[in-house]
């Protein structure tokens, strides 16, 4: 099948991907289906499509899937070939949530799934290096030994720590390309955590291409496929921007 569009890093196909993905390979999935928790007319879980990604991943791949905790709860039978691993937090920065009588939804969960044994995995443990050395005061002074020791001491807790699981990252809102548009920094560290460099992420169900900018920013490749000609051309061009920027850059 001919892509839609294609440069060194990213393939995006335009079909449903239930059809276009026999016959395609990759080393980890990041995927951000339609939930089907509304009744918005484009907000349909596409039935099948877990099954049809797994026969384009090795039997130790790993699978991540955007959703809300009610869309996971319903689709639980749809991962029974998988395991569940961890989930990720995106905390974002103004609320999606449709109801009055509940707490105001500021989150959407990534549900990660794998086959195989957890040791065969790949992993990559994202680390941060915000942390900083600080000084902490003592809450009790210790007992007198003769030595009157400082009240306060620097901590030694500074230097790298592992990303943590909440990720307080900004939405799209207000500059959105697609609806529901997933910002770089949320994808980025579970690309880079999940896919070795040089590798492929496969989106099946793309929007706007985010999963293909986050992939290509990392040194990682991705396949992506959309059911939509418009949101195809808008991701196109939000490629063929970005490597234009570059270019104009360097
Ligand atoms: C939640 S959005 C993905 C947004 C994307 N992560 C982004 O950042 O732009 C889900 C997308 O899946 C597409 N879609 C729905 N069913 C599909 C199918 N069967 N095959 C391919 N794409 C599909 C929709 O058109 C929609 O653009």
């Amino acid at each position: 099948m001919k892509p839609y569009y294609q440069d060194e890093s990213i393939e995006l196909y335009l079909g449903d991907c239930r059809d276009v993905l026999p016959g395609m390979s990759a080393d980890m999935v990041l995927a951000d289906p339609p939930y089907g928790d509304t009744s918005l007319e484009w907000d349909h879980w596409p039935e099948g499509w877990v099954q049809a990604v797994q026969g384009a991943l090795p039997d130790d791949a790993s699978l991540w899937c955007f959703g809300s905790m009610r869309m996971h709860l319903d689709r639980r039978s749809d991962f029974a070939a998988w395991t569940y691993g961890q989930e990720l937090i995106w905390e974002k920065h103004n609320g999606s949530g449709f109801h009055a009588d509940r707490f105001k939804r500021v989150h959407e969960i990534a549900l990660h799934w794998y086959r195989g044994s957890w040791g065969d995995v790949y992993k990559d443990p994202q680390y941060t290096n915000d942390a900083r050395a600080r000084t902490v005061r003592r809450k009790t002074r210790p007992t007198h030994t003769g030595n009157i020791e400082a009240s306060s001491y620097t901590s030694e807790d500074g230097g790298p720590r592992l990303v943590r699981s909440v990720l307080q990252v900004r939405s799209m809102h207000g500059k959105a390309i697609h609806p529901t548009e997933k910002p770089l920094g949320i994808l980025d560290p579970i690309i880079r955590y999940s896919c070795p460099p040089g590798g492929i992420v496969l989106d099946p169900t793309a929007g706007s291409g985010s999963t293909g900018m986050a992939a290509r920013m990392s040194g990682r490749r991705a396949i992506l496929i959309e059911g939509r000609e418009d949101y195809c051309e808008a991701a196109a061009q939000r490629f063929t921007q970005a490597e234009l920027t570059f270019d104009a850059a360097v």
